[in-house]
C-alpha cells in the first residue's frame, strides 16, 4: 500500500493498472450491456450512437479528468471534497442560488406550485450549503441509482438460474417476451434476487474494496470481452444480420429527437460513472505518482469499446430473428437467450453470459455503494460496518419499491397512491421515475456543477498543478510536439507552451462542457428551441 502525504492513513490502489481496472469495472456495467443497446434501439440507431460518441469525447472525458483530479487532490469522498474546497463565499454560487429563487417566484406566479416550491427550496439550499451541495447531491444520487440498479442486477441472477435449468430455450419472439414480462412482474423472486445482489455488494464493500475489486476486474473484464466476441460472431453469421450492422452504423438524423440528444448526454455520464462523485471517490485512493490523464483516456476508451461491442452483439440478432429494436429494457434479456439457442451448448454459454453480466453489474454496484459508505465513514464518523449495512438496508428497501412498481403495485395496497401523491401523476412506474430523475437530471446537473466548480471556483490552475504530478506531458509539452511523437526531442521542447493538453482541457472544462450541458437542458425543458 502506498502512503500519501495528504491523508496518510488512506488505503490506495496497487498502482496505475489497478486503478484503471477498478475504475473501468465501475464504468463498464449494466449501462453498457443492458441500457445502451435498448436506448439506441429506442432512439433510432446510428445517429444516436454518433451523438453519444461526441458526448463521451467532448464532455465525458474532460469531466472524468476533473473528477479524478478533485478526488486525488482532497483524498476524500465527494461531500468531503467539496466541503474542503468550497471557499468562504462564492459569487457564482450566490448568483446561481439567487437565480433559482427568482425562477421559483416566477413559477409560483404562473401557478406552477410544485416546481416553484422545488426551485425555492433548492435556491435556499444553495445559499446555505454553497458548493457543498454538489457533493451531497452526489451521495444522494448514489443511493437512488443503486436502488434500481440492484433490481436489474437481480434480473441477471434470475436469468443465470433460468439458463442453468434450461428454461430459456425460446422458439420464438413472443415466448421470449412473455418469459421476461412474467419474470419481471413476479414480485417474490425479483425481490429475492435483488436482495441477493445487494448482499453481494454489501459483503464486498464491507471487506474494503481495493484488493477485491482489483483482482476480480483483472479476470472479469477480459472474460466478458471473450464471451461477447463469441456472441457477436454468432449474431453476425445469422442470415439477415447485416440489417443490424447497418442500423448501428448508418446515421439517420431524421430519427433523432431533442429528447434523444439529452438521453445520449445523460447516458455518457451514466456509463462513465460520472456526475455524482464515484470517480472522485476512486480518485481519492490514487497515489500521487500515477498518471491521471492517461488513466482517464484508458477508462473512457474501454467503456466505449464495451458499449459498441454490446450493440454489435445485440442488433444483428435483433434484425435476423425478428425482434423489435425498440423493445425497451427487456431487449438484452430476450435477445441474448434466443441467440444462444442457435449455438451448440447454448445453455452453458447463457449461464456464463449472465454470470458475467452479474459481475459487471457488481463491480459497478460496489462503486455506488462505496461512495455512500465513504460519506458516512468520513463525514459522519460511522464505523465502516455500520455505514455499509445501514445504507445497504435502506437501498434495498427503496429498490423493493422499484421492483414492485413494475406492475405489481396491487401487492402493496396504498403504496402506489402514496407515491403518486408525492411525485405527481406518475403514469410511469416508480422504477422509471427514479431512473429518469437520476440519469437524465441529477447526473448531468452534477457534471455541470463539477465542471463549473473546477473551472471557475477552485480554478484550472490548481487542478492542472495536481494533474502534473504523474503526467508531465499533459501540462508541459506542446500539443503538436506531442502528436508528432517528438516529446523527447530537445529542439522541440522549450519550457513555455501556450498550447498543451492542459490548456485544451481548461477550455473544455470552463466553456465547452458547461455550455453543452446547459444547451441540452434548456432545449429539453423547452426554453430553447433549436429544431427548425
Ligand atoms: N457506469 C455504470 C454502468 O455503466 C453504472 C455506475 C456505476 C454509475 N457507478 C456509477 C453511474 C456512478 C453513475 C454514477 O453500468
Amino acid at each position: 500500500m502506498k502512503e500519501n502525504s495528504v491523508n496518510p492513513g488512506r488505503e490506495h490502489w496497487s498502482g496505475q493498472l489497478g486503478f484503471i481496472l477498478a475504475a473501468a469495472g465501475s464504468a463498464i456495467g449494466l449501462g453498457n450491456i443492458w441500457r445502451f443497446p435498448y436506448i439506441t434501439g429506442e432512439n433510432g440507431g446510428g445517429a444516436f450512437i454518433l451523438v453519444y460518441l461526441l458526448c463521451v469525447a467532448f464532455v465525458g472525458l474532460p469531466v472524468m479528468i476533473c473528477e479524478i483530479t478533485l478526488g486525488r487532490h482532497t483524498q476524500r469522498n465527494p461531500a468531503g471534497c467539496f466541503a474542503q474546497l468550497t471557499p468562504k463565499s462564492s459569487v457564482l454560487s450566490h448568483f446561481l442560488g439567487g437565480g433559482m429563487i427568482l425562477t421559483g417566484i416566477a413559477l409560483l406566479f404562473f401557478h406552477s406550485f410544485g416546481w416553484g416550491i422545488a426551485a425555492l427550496v433548492l435556491g435556499g439550499l444553495v445559499f446555505w450549503q454553497s458548493w457543498r451541495l454538489v457533493g451531497l447531491m452526489g451521495v444522494l444520487t448514489g443511493f437512488l441509482i443503486l436502488s434500481y440498479y440492484s433490481v436489474v442486477g437481480g434480473w441477471a441472477i434470475g436469468y443465470a438460474i433460468k439458463a442453468a435449468g434450461n428454461h430459456l430455450a425460446f422458439t420464438g419472439v413472443e415466448q421470449a417476451q412473455e418469459t421476461f414480462d412474467n419474470f419481471v412482474s413476479s414480485p417474490l423472486p425479483v425481490i429475492g434476487f435483488h436482495f441477493f445482489f445487494m448482499l453481494l455488494c454489501v459483503v464486498i464493500v464491507y471487506k474494503g474494496v481495493q484488493k477485491g475489486i482489483e483482482t476480480a476486474c483483472k479476470v472479469m473484464v477480459p472474460l466478458l470481452f471473450i464471451i461477447m466476441l463469441v456472441l457477436i460472431l454468432r449474431g453476425l453469421t445469422l442470415p439477415g444480420a447485416d440489417a443490424g450492422v447497418r442500423f448501428c452504423f448508418t446515421p439517420d438524423f431524421s430519427k433523432l429527437s431533442a429528447q434523444g440528444v439529452l438521453i445520449a448526454l445523460s447516458h455518457a455520464f451514466f456509463t462513465l460513472s460520472l456526475g455524482m462523485g464515484a470517480m472522485i471517490t476512486y480518485g481519492s485512493y490514487l497515489g500521487k505518482n500515477e498518471n491521471i490523464f492517461g488513466a482517464a483516456v484508458w477508462i473512457t476508451a474501454l467503456d466505449t469499446l464495451f458499449a459498441i461491442l454490446a450493440c454489435l452483439m445485440i442488433f444483428p440478432a435483433v434484425f435476423a430473428m425478428g425482434f423489435e429494436a425498440s423493445e425497451g429494457p427487456g431487449l438484452l434479456f430476450q435477445v441474448v437467450p434466443a441467440v444462444f439457442n442457435q449455438i451448440p451448448l447454448g445453455p452453458v454459454w447463457a449461464v456464463l453470459f449472465f454470470l458475467l453480466l452479474l459481475m459487471a453489474a457488481l463491480s459497478s454496484g460496489i462503486s455506488l455503494l462505496e461512495v455512500v459508505t465513504a460519506y458516512f465513514v468520513d463525514e459522519r464518523k460511522w464505523p465502516r460496518h455500520r455505514a455499509v449495512i445501514g445504507t445497504g438496508a435502506v437501498i434495498f428497501l427503496l429498490g423493493t419499491l422499484c421492483a414492485i412498481s413494475l406492475n405489481n403495485w396491487n401487492a402493496l395496497p396504498g403504496i402506489q397512491e402514496a407515491v403518486t401523491a408525492c411525485f405527481g401523476g406518475a403514469r410511469a412506474s416508480f422504477f422509471d421515475l427514479i431512473d429518469n430523475l437520476t440519469s437524465n437530471w441529477m447526473l448531468p446537473l452534477g457534471g455541470f456543477f463539477i465542471a463549473l466548480f473546477t473551472g471557475w471556483v477552485w480554478g484550472t490552475r490548481k487542478a492542472i498543478e495536481e494533474i502534473r504530478h504523474g503526467s508531465k506531458n499533459f501540462a508541459d509539452v506542446h500539443l503538436l510536439t506531442l502528436m508528432a511523437g517528438l516529446k523527447d526531442d530537445p529542439s522541440h521542447n522549450s519550457s513555455k507552451h501556450p498550447l498543451t493538453l492542459a490548456t485544451l482541457w481548461g477550455i473544455f472544462i470552463r466553456f465547452v462542457c458547461p455550455v453543452a450541458i446547459l444547451i441540452t437542458f434548456l432545449h429539453t425543458i423547452g426554453w430553447l428551441n433549436l429544431t427548425p
